[in-house]
């Protein structure tokens, strides 16, 4: 392997320690920073994001809830729930787990989140804001990646930078983040023509499609800066055999947990001619959750004038 591993973890652990930091200042003055999350129906990812998000809290003395509502909950309810939480005063920021169960249609109900405790940045003020260069509240994955790659000295301003994927949750903000330091950002997806080529010409590719190992050696420039934000779960044990050869750990996650997770990067092959590379897991993922505290402070501040 040629590839510098890019450590998310590392960088996650520096964040909560600032957000605990800011946490510990707010009490000073006797706010107490409140997340609250909602989460509809029972997909098993969402469940333990969900658990994380609400532990991470803890760890860094945010206070936070769970509303749990069944899968098949009516759209009303769910508005209802957005409502009330909307008129709390002691809520700083309001979380709704992505992807609802269907039919409900996402977007319709981030639109009824108040922006200010929005902290996830998915509304559209937040969006346009974003895109316009004065950032309120980022998404949490692409603040995170920033993060990760300022901190591992990482050049922007001037680099040519392509991310792969085009959803509102990664792509999309990464790609506004990207070019708001400078950098000169293609954004590809699925129907693109000769993706490989598209993405060999990146110093830094960030690889947010949702396809297990889809960026191979042939989409890799020689020392490019690879971020992989994939997490699929894998259960063909001859794809895991060819993506880790050798990799006894993953032979045995699969047997005993009946899958692994892959990022959308060929870890393996692409880690011997990438210069820097994020591992899954332990690369991105962490820095979500990251983002989310720091978001959550900066609400609580916000809404006080601090
Ligand atoms: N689903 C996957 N990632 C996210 C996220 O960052 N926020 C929310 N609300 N849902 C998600």
């Amino acid at each position: 392997m040629n590839a510098r591993i890019l450590d998310g973890a590392a960088v996650a652990a520096a964040i909560r320690e600032r957000v605990a930091g800011q946490v510990h200042e707010l009490a000073a003055r006797g706010v107490s920073p409140r997340l609250e999350v909602i989460l509809v129906g029972d997909d098993p990812a969402s469940r333990v994001y969900v658990a994380a998000k609400g532990k991470a809290c803890l760890q860094v003395g945010i206070r936070s809830g769970t509303h749990n509502l069944p899968a098949g909950a009516g759209g009303d309810e769910l508005a209802a729930l957005i409502a009330a939480l909307n008129a709390d005063p002691d809520v700083d920021g309001i979380l709704l787990q992505m992807p609802l169960p269907k039919p409900l249609d996402g977007r319709a109900f981030l639109d009824l989140i108040d922006p200010a405790r929005d902290v996830d940045g998915f509304h559209p003020t937040n969006v346009g804001l974003l895109h316009q260069g004065r950032p309120a509240f980022v998404p949490c994955t692409p603040a995170g990646i920033v993060e990760l790659l300022d901190r591992s000295g990482v050049a922007l301003t001037g680099a040519r930078a392509v991310v792969l994927g085009r959803s509102e949750i990664v792509g999309k903000p990464m790609a506004a983040l990207l070019l708001a330091r400078h950098a000169t950002v293609t954004m590809c997806h699925s129907r693109t023509a000769d993706l490989a080529a598209v993405c060999r010409e990146a110093d830094v590719l960030v690889a947010a499609a949702g396809k297990p190992a889809l960026v191979t050696v042939a989409h890799v420039k020689p020392g490019a800066a690879v971020i992989d934000v994939g997490v699929n779960r894998v259960d063909d044990a001859a794809l895991v055999a060819r993506l880790y050869p050798g990799d006894a750990e993953r032979q045995g996650q699969l047997a005993k947990r009946g899958y692994t997770l892959v990022g959308d990067v060929d870890f393996t092959a692409v880690a011997a001619v990438a210069g820097a590379i994020t591992p899954v897991p332990g690369g991105v993922g962490p820095l979500t959750i990251a983002g989310l505290l720091q978001n959550t402070v900066t609400a609580a501040r916000r809404r006080r004038g601090l």
